[in-house]
């Protein structure tokens, strides 16, 4: 007979995952080494509460869809009681350690407490991670609070650690003032502003610290903003939410994303990156500034500039006055993007390596020259005249003339990059100038907007999309895009000077017009 049973599980999910949000916060957690667990059960409870309404609504149609929402309904059933107990526990440790009762040392009673309430957690979250696996059977919309699972325009806190060279040095500078509470403001936030060129590696320094884990074991909550040229108050406010929650909101207003904000940060000890800021305004800045004080003591927030001034704007920290990066690591990051997978002979390496070096000091300690330049030879190991003439390329002397040792002309050296790439690809290139600046994207999403501009020749035997790949590979590994990876699945940006390339060269053919600026035509 059929099961008559409808089962209505959001309520119970929506209530767990408060449990885990107040649980996280407390310091019982933490000292008791369930933390992290609870975290991974919260992401987890999240995801399966982004498709249950679904679930409930599909039910009635689809008998193994039932079946799934009571085991969900057995395993939550089970999980609000374990959480329970523990926020009791934690209430009462509270009270104790408030009385000065809690002994300092661990006794063996707690070490087992510890060990038990860990292993709880650990087994009530292995039952979820089955079931959030048995959901992906179901094909199920994701949505949450009227809103879908966000998928982020912009994005930067993802980072190859096997591909950075160097900055040990920076990094382990700006984690003491990270970490360390001799840095903590009594009414402000602490804010530690990264400044340098563009190029220079300031966004890829706060990727480093923000994916450390003793970045995650120290703070409660992180949250990566790009914020670029404009400071706009209530796209940065959306972000730093949808950040944490992973939903995109709807059009909600600036005092409404203030008080949401407010409610998720009261007393939690944050991390915010602000990427990319250009303002400056103190006036922009003050609104978040005073939200941000609402955290608890010990939060963080690092901003990436180019503007010098940003320092006495936003900094409260000594700002991080970013170097050129030295030459050996210049030289190590050059050779493991041009010689990448072949093997030379001892005698053309050393050819190759002569001409490289001279090559690498001329970029002058700029990482995203040195990949540029690097991912142009790439393959071209043969071609020893090609090596040269980028050599004696007379744009290291305009440059030279004209900015000197502190002003390399960046544009200049990536434009070189550009001239050598073959037409068909300056073409698929230059159109990418009509992306908004950050701007994210899927490989096969551009392959298919140069299709339907015709800009690719199928090769032979080889359908358009997959020569379309193979033109996009190849901008790649000339550093023309960067990938990021999230939720297993990569993604794409430009850097923002190679998208200030590919709109000096792009103009007046295309022109890019953005919504929240007028435009005279
Ligand atoms: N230390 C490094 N090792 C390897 N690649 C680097 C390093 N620093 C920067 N890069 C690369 O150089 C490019 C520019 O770096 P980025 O951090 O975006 O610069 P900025 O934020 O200062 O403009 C990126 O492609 C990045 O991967
Ligand atoms: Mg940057």
């Amino acid at each position: 007979m059929a099961d008559p049973t409808s089962y209505v599980i959001k309520p119970v999910v929506d209530i767990i995952l408060k449990s885990t949000t107040k649980l996280i916060r407390e310091e019982f957690s933490r000292v008791h080494g369930i933390k992290k667990v609870i975290k991974d059960l919260e992401s987890k409870l999240t995801s399966i509460q982004s498709v249950v309404e679904d679930a409930e609504n599909k039910q009635v149609n689809e008998p193994h869809l039932k079946d799934w929402l009571r085991k969900l309904q057995n395993a939550a059933s089970d999980a609000e009681d374990i959480l329970d107990a523990f926020t009791t526990e934690a209430y009462l440790w509270k009270q104790r350690q408030k009385e000065h009762k809690f002994p300092t040392t661990l006794s063996i009673s707690r070490t087992s407490y510890k060990r038990d309430a860990a292993h709880k957690i650990e087994k009530i979250l292995e039952r979820f991670n089955r079931i959030a696996k048995e959901k992906e059977a179901f094909h199920l919309n994701i949505k949450v609070n009227g809103g879908d699972i966000v998928s982020p325009n912009y994005t930067g806190y993802f980072v190859d650690k096997s591909g950075v060279v160097g900055r040990e040095d920076d990094k382990e500078r700006i984690m003491h003032v990270l970490l360390s509470n001799e840095f903590d403001k009594e009414r402000d936030v602490s804010v530690i502003p990264i400044i340098g060129m563009g190029g220079l590696g300031k966004t890829t320094l706060a990727q480093l610290l923000f994916n450390d884990e003793r970045v995650n074991e120290h703070f409660e909550a992180k949250m990566w903003v790009c914020v670029i040229v404009q400071f706009d108050l209530t796209r940065i406010l959306k972000e730093m939410i949808q950040f944490h929650s992973k939903m995109k909101l709807d059009d909600s207003s600036t005092s409404d994303l203030q008080s949401r904000l407010l409610e998720y940060m009261v007393g939690q000890c944050f991390l915010l990156v602000l990427d990319d800021v250009w303002t400056e305004d103190y006036l922009k800045w003050e609104p978040l500034k005073d939200l941000l004080k609402q955290g608890a003591k010990g939060s963080r927030v690092l901003v990436t500039s180019r503007i010098t001034k940003v320092k006495d704007i936003i900094g409260t920290q000594p700002p991080h006055l970013l170097g050129y990066l030295p030459g050996e690591e210049c030289w190590s990051l050059f050779a493991k993007t041009a010689f990448q997978g072949v093997s030379l002979s001892s005698q053309r390496q050393e050819v190759l390596e002569d001409i490289g070096r001279e090559i690498v000091r001329k970029c002058k300690g700029l990482p995203l020259a040195v990949k540029a330049i690097g991912g142009l030879l790439r393959g071209c190991v043969d071609d020893v005249n090609k090596w040269r003439k980028i050599q004696s390329s007379e744009i290291w002397e305009i440059e030279e003339e004209n900015s000197g040792y502190d002003k390399p002309k960046i544009l200049a050296i990536l434009k070189l990059s550009y001239d050598h790439l073959p037409s068909h690809l300056k073409r698929c290139f230059s159109y990418c100038s009509l992306f908004p600046k950050a701007y994210i994207f899927h490989k096969e999403e551009l392959v298919k907007l140069w299709l339907a501009q015709r800009f690719i020749q199928a090769r032979e035997q080889e359908k358009e999309e997959e020569t379309g790949i193979k033109y996009f590979d190849e901008l790649f590994v000339r550093s023309f895009f960067q990938v990021s990876v999230i939720d297993n699945k990569e993604i794409f940006n430009m850097h923002d000077l190679i998208h200030d390339l590919a709109l000096s060269i792009s103009s007046p053919s295309c022109c890019l017009i953005n919504d929240n600026e007028p435009y005279n035509f």
